[in-house]
Parts: structure tokens; sequence; C-alpha cells
């Protein structure tokens, strides 16, 4: 028999939302930002600098809902990970998500009020938002204040080092963001976590 669980929070779902819209922002007016010249951008070059700095402190805003709403809610436990058995569970859900999805195979850890996310989906999870995320806003803020920059870090530009962490970063978050799409998908139905995300109910079994 199946069941409905509420398991995103409303406070979850509007982080998710923004974060959401303000990475696609960021992304767009990156790109532009990247690969513009004197002759073309993609975006008005100025129009993409106020798009890329509002996102970019939106971002860190509501980062700060996700971060303390982890603290001092249940949903922080989601994102503990168990070392013991790790490689072994990474490998059952990779199997899955190859070849065992498209034959129609039970998931390997199906979704229940305890088990959130799969193994794969926590991992891929906090390194987005424990790892990327943060190192990304920060190297954001210190391009737009340069000057609290180390001139130099073992005789390299500070500011070319922060620049190229900044874009590894955004660079990590795109290819994380691509693959989220196209896992999501893979639900109870194509749509089913896409429902999940916005509605915050989950069916399982
Ligand atoms: C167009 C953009 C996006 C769409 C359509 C989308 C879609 C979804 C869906 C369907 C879920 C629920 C299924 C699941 O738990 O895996 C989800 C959850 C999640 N997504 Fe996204 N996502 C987007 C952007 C992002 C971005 C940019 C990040 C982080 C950088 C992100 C991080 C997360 C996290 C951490 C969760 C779990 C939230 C929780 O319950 O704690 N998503 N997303």
């Amino acid at each position: 028999m199946s069941e409905n669980i509420y398991f995103y929070p409303l406070w979850t779902r509007i982080w998710h939302g923004f974060n959401a819209v303000f990475c696609l922002l960021l992304i767009f007016s990156g790109f532009s930002l990247q690969y513009s010249n004197p002759e073309f951008s993609f975006i008005n070059f100025r129009l993409a600098v106020s798009m890329h700095n509002f996102s970019g402190i939106a971002l860190t805003i509501s980062y700060l809902l996700f971060f303390t709403g982890n603290i001092f809610t249940e949903n922080g436990k989601y994102y503990r990970l168990k070392f013991k058995g790790l490689r072994m569970r990474l490998w059952k859900q990779l199997r899955y998500y190859a070849y065992g999805f498209f034959l129609n195979e039970k998931s390997p850890f199906p979704v229940s009020k305890t088990n959130k996310f799969n193994p794969l989906q926590q991992i891929s999870y906090i390194v987005a938002t424990y790892l990327a995320l943060p190192l990304l806003f920060v190297t954001g803020w210190a391009l737009m204040f340069p000057e609290f920059i180390l001139k130099q870090f073992l005789g390299i530009s500070g500011i070319f080092l922060t620049a190229q962490l900044h874009v590894v970063m955004a660079f990590l978050i795109t290819l994380f963001l691509i693959i989220h799409l196209y896992v999501s998908t893979m639900g109870k139905s194509p749509l089913s976590n896409f429902k999940s995300i916005i509605t915050g109910w989950q069916k399982v079994h």
C-alpha cells in the first residue's frame, strides 16, 4: 500500500526555489561575462554585471536560510554522512542508475521516512551545498571587494587564484545541476520528484 509522506518542509522548498532561480541567473550572466569581448556579449555587459551581483547577494542570503534551517530542524540529519559501507552503497546506487533502473529493478535504497536521500543524492547534495556553494559565494564576494584579497599567494596573483576557484566552483555547480535535473526524472514517474519539491509531498510504498 502506498503512503504519502511530507518530505520537503515549506522552508526547504522556499530555499530550493530561490536557490534554483538565482543559480540559473548566475550561470547565464556568468557565462555571458566570461565570454564577452568589446564586440560581442550574449547579455548586455552592464546588465550581466548587475544581474550577476544581485543574484550572488540573493543566493548568499537564501543560503543562510538553508544553513540555519539544517542546524535547527530535523532536515539536517539527512546531510550527515555515514561512512560505514559507503563505497558499496554508492556502487549499488550507481549500478541502479546506469542499469537496474532501465530493467525496472527495485531501487536499492527506496525512499522512506528515515531514508530521504539515496547515497549518491546525499553525497552530491553535501558537496554542492556545503562545499561548492559556499566557496562559490565567498570567492564571489571577494571579487566584488578585491581590495581584501591577498596581493600574492605563493608568487601568484591572489585575484587570479580567487577568480580561478570561482570559475571552477561555478563549473561544478553547473555540472551538478545538469546531473541533478536528469536524476530527478528517475523517480516513480518522470515528474513525481518535481511535483514533490513544489508540494512537499512524496508518495512511497
Ligand atoms: C532548475 C533548477 C532545479 C530543479 C528543477 C531542481 C529539482 C529538484 C527536485 C525535483 C528535487 C527533489 C528530489 C530530490 O530530493 O532529489 C530537488 C531537491 C534538492 N535540490 Fe534541486 N533542483 C534545481 C536546482 C538545484 C540547485 C542549483 C541546487 C544546489 C546547488 C539544488 C540542490 C537540491 C538539494 C540540496 C535538494 C534536497 C533538499 C532537501 O530536501 O534538503 N537544486 N531538486
